[in-house]
């Protein structure tokens, strides 16, 4: 599965976060590389993602005084030393031996926050103690439905057990993308890689209440017409419902990730959700979803302050988190560049990363004029044009 050693130093040639990518290549074969590269369709969203960072252009004010600045922000009631979490994704032991453990002790111990996927390889209890041999950094929950209704109130009571301080809800990805590149090499999770916490029945007293259940979807599957996306993914797919009996269920905070139009985001924000990720899923669920960057200003416009808005999709710099910040963002979230990193270089590349990114964003701070995050705006984008791009 590994194909070279793990670097064991930082060499001179990786001086920004995309310079990982390579390396990790080198590292993974050819079925974590699709997996962890992949986008739907002709990956034109990914693509999309990081050129709405590139189209916009910066508009610095010279001489403005920034001694003692930082970006520093708070976030859900908990201070981070930069607007940045670790996005949820799947199976990272795909691309390290250690997987979400190494994510998690490297985030906790960079005070940074972390989102642990609901297809985490490594279990929710086993992740929030790695995070707290690393340090206080604040980790958060994804939920993906089940199918199984009951799992998932198992899984936000273990993830509340655990420490956890938000519950991420995904909303946008209740069928697999159509990732062409995994079909081209035949993507397959290797013998020892599997979602564990979602091994059933947990308990061994429950086989015969686990069995009943399945067989009841599978009757209610044989009852339903003939289409696989229409007739069943989507009969277990997040309704409205689910999310007001998500925000009923949990005394934690609910992060609605995966949304892109504006009334969705206020109708989320209406019935109680804390926060929502503003995000196509780095490109991977639906081809040709506008850039995450793009549905931001629309967004940000509508919800007017009510709630920390975050971001993910493409980010690359410290320059892209300040553009995402000037739109709207309060923070935003990395996927695939961390992983990179964690591939290439394990524990050490993910601080890498989050240093490369502070340093990044400190170093655009500066050169804007801002001292703070709060005081970044649009008057620091040069094409007014470029302000508001509706979703
Ligand atoms: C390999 C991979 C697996 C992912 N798994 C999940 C997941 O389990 N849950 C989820 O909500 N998002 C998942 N995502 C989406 C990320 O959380 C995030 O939205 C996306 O990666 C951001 O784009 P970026 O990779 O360009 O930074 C995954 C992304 C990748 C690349």
């Amino acid at each position: 599965m590994f194909q070279a050693p793990l670097l064991d130093g930082i060499p001179q040639d990786i001086a920004a976060v995309a310079d990982y990518a390579a390396y990790a290549r080198r590292r993974l074969d050819d079925n974590a590389w699709a997996y962890l590269e992949g986008a739907a369709g002709d990956e034109l969203t990914r693509g999309w993602n990081r050129a709405a960072f590139d189209r916009r252009t910066l508009l610095p004010r010279v001489m403005a005084d920034v001694a003692g600045g930082h970006c520093r922000t708070t976030l859900l009631g908990r201070e981070l030393p930069l607007p940045v979490l670790l996005a949820p994704v799947a199976w990272q032991k795909l691309f390290h031996p250690d997987g979400e453990l190494a994510t998690a002790y490297t985030a906790s111990a960079l005070g940074a926050g972390m989102v642990l996927s609901t297809l985490a390889s490594c279990s929710i209890e086993d992740v929030a103690a790695a995070a707290q041999q690393g340090g206080n950094g604040p980790r958060w929950f994804q939920l993906y439905l089940q199918p199984e209704r009951q799992l998932n109130e198992e899984l936000v009571r273990r993830a509340e057990a655990a420490g956890y301080e938000a519950i991420v809800f995904t909303v946008d990805a209740p069928l697999n993308g159509i990732r062409n590149r995994e079909q081209r090499v035949g993507f397959q999770l290797p013998a020892g890689i599997e979602a564990v916490n979602l091994r059933r029945p947990l308990d061994p007293n429950d086989r015969a209440g686990f069995e009943l259940r399945q067989r009841s979807l599978a009757e209610k599957r044989k009852q339903r017409g003939p289409s696989n996306v229409f007739d069943d993914l989507m009969c277990h797919a997040p309704t409205w419902k689910d999310l007001e009996w998500l925000l009923a269920t949990t005394r934690l905070p609910v992060v609605v990730k995966g949304v892109l139009h504006p009334d969705d985001a206020v109708r989320a924000v209406d019935l109680g959700a804390a926060s929502i990720v503003v995000s196509n899923h780095g490109g991977r669920t639906l081809d040709t979803l506008p850039a995450s960057l793009d549905a931001l200003p629309a967004i940000a416009e509508r919800l007017f302050g009510r709630v920390p808005i975050l971001l993910d999709g493409g980010i690359q710099r410290g320059s892209d988190i300040f553009k995402a910040i000037a739109l709207g963002a309060s923070a935003v979230l990395i996927g695939r560049p961390y992983i990179h990193a964690l591939a290439a270089a394990g524990p050490f590349g993910i601080a890498h990363v989050l240093r490369l990114l502070q340093d990044e964003l400190e170093a655009t701070m500066a050169l804007c004029g801002v001292d703070r995050l709060d005081r970044i705006s649009t008057d620091f984008l040069k094409d007014p044009s470029f302000r508001r791009i509706d979703a």
